[in-house]
């Protein structure tokens, strides 16, 4: 029974752990922003993590608060996150909840902007230095073709976070190394939105009427500037040229459209992100710092590039719904297996049901045999004990009573002392045993024992009835034919 038991749970131990997927290793992701750029990165992510089962993601979003996303940060050390992922806000007021991280044992992958020290697992991100070249290059480029000294409004990203104060560098560091007239140059804050662009470079443009380009360090603020230059008196129609960065979807359309003049690539990479997770994680080799390289967009590639985006995004769009599909088959597949486990379960308990009933039931029967035959199996018992000593009885009489067959003294006092009988008992035990009483019993001996005399020699019936100490012939007779049914002499 217990071997029942034993097995019937290791089977369904064994079954419902099947049920369960591989490993889950959850990973915190902790993003400063939320615009366009950042949802092509988580994008990315889920796309790769589709590849991973065995992790699963939790974002969570500072908007642009780096206070708010040290305690993000910290809730997924509490939490026990198994890797984080972080886009700090302003990198340096990120950094101490990012060293909290990573000296609490959980890898930390900085993405995009980066943090100095090293206390962080791998860092993946763009070359914010190079962006800042690029818009230098892209901006001198229109200075030469346009021959007049430039008019340039810089719109820098929030202040203090990596990208905006090293795009800005690499920028001026090459207008500074080139030769030639150095163009004039502003900047306006803009904080990486297109509403802040827009109405910061409208106030600007409203006081100034001869910018003539304006670098924004994201699209999505050279869109606000295009914007503000399209509602800005004075300014007509393709008289300031514009470039973005990161080359979003939007960034590339605006391209395409003619709203702005060019972008810069600044990869967000979130599948390689989530792979080098992987590989931290599964304890593979990885790349430490990996650098991602930026390229200029103008309006000959930026259509290309957003087939390649739009059919991306196809893919993607087909592969989750490949994946839904296959989570709904996972669910209804463990579904299944749950209603089968519990059919089991349930047939169990039948079973054991059953079994209690039948081992009750049977007990029950086996008092009531004991209460109701027991009484007559021990009589049953004593009958034959009984019986035995009886035959045993019977012999030693017969034996007494063949042995004293002439003996005149043969009477039921000689028989009871002979057996240590009293008078009373020796008539009980005899009548028990033969049915007869015991003068009977000794004269039917004696008759059958004349039978045989008769039979068997040349005694006479006289002689016969002496020697079986008849009292006279006549008696004899008339016992014997009692007996036998017919005259001694006739033998
Ligand atoms: C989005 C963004 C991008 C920019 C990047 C730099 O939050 O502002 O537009 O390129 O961050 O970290």
């Amino acid at each position: 029974m217990r071997n029942i038991i034993i097995s019937t749970f290791l089977f369904l131990f064994v079954l419902t752990g099947c049920s369960t997927r591989q490993q889950q290793y959850r990973i915190g992701v902790s993003q400063c922003l939320d615009d366009a750029w950042r949802q092509k990165m988580n994008e990315e992510m889920e796309r790769e993590l589709l590849l991973h089962p065995e992790m699963s993601i939790s974002r969570r979003i500072a908007y642009g608060n780096s206070e708010r996303q040290c305690a993000q940060i910290d809730s997924f050390i509490e939490e026990r996150v198994d890797l984080l992922i972080v886009s700090p806000n302003v990198a340096e007021e990120v950094k101490p909840a990012v060293t909290r991280a990573y000296r609490a044992g959980i890898p930390v992958i900085v993405a995009d902007r980066r943090v100095t020290g090293d206390e962080w697992t791998a860092f993946i991100g763009g070359d914010n230095y190079r962006v800042g070249q690029l818009m230098a290059d892209w901006l001198l480029s229109v200075q030469t073709s346009k021959i007049l000294p430039l008019q340039v409004l810089e719109v820098t990203g929030l202040p203090g976070s990596t990208p905006a104060t090293l795009r800005h560098k690499g920028m001026m560091d090459r207008i500074a190394d080139s030769g030639g007239i150095k163009p004039q140059l502003e900047s306006v804050i803009g904080s990486w939105y297109k509403e802040d662009a827009y109405h910061i470079v409208r106030d600007y443009l409203r006081l100034h009427k001869h910018v003539n380009v304006i670098v924004a360090q994201n699209d999505l603020m050279a869109i606000g500037a295009a914007d503000a230059v399209r509602d800005s008196k004075g300014y007509g129609p393709g008289s300031v040229r514009i470039m973005g960065v990161d080359g979003i979807m939007l960034g590339l359309q605006a391209i395409v459209d003619g709203t702005i003049d060019c972008s810069a690539t600044y990869p967000s990479r979130g599948d390689l992100i989530i792979e080098t997770a992987a590989r931290i994680l599964s304890e593979e080799p990885f790349t430490r710092d990996s650098v991602l390289e930026t390229m200029l967009i103008d309006a000959s590639v930026a259509n290309p590039m957003l087939a390649q985006y739009r059919a991306r995004m196809h893919d993607f769009e087909t592969l989750h719904i490949v994946q839904l599909r296959s989570d709904m088959r996972w669910q209804q597949m463990k579904n299944s297996r749950l209603v089968l486990v519990l059919a089991i379960v349930f047939v169990f308990l039948l079973f054991l049901v059953a079994l209690g009933f039948l081992i009750y039931s049977q007990r029950k029967i086996n008092k009531e045999i004991t209460r109701d035959i027991l009484p007559q199996l021990e009589e049953v018992q004593e009958a034959i004990q009984l019986s035995h000593r009886d035959v045993a009885f019977g012999e030693r009489m017969k034996q007494i009573v063949d042995d004293h067959l002439t003996d005149p003294n043969l009477n039921v006092e000689f028989l009871g002392s002979a057996l240590q009988l009293s008078r009373t008992q020796i008539f009980r035990r005899v009548k028990t045993i033969t049915g007869k009483g015991p003068l009977e019993y000794i004269r039917e001996r004696r008759l059958l024992h004349a039978d045989e005399l008769l039979r068997t020699t040349d005694m006479t019936v006289q002689q016969v009835a002496l020697e079986l100490c008849f009292s006279n012939p006549g008696y004899f007779t008339k016992c014997y034919k009692e007996h036998f049914g017919h005259l001694p002499s006739k033998r």
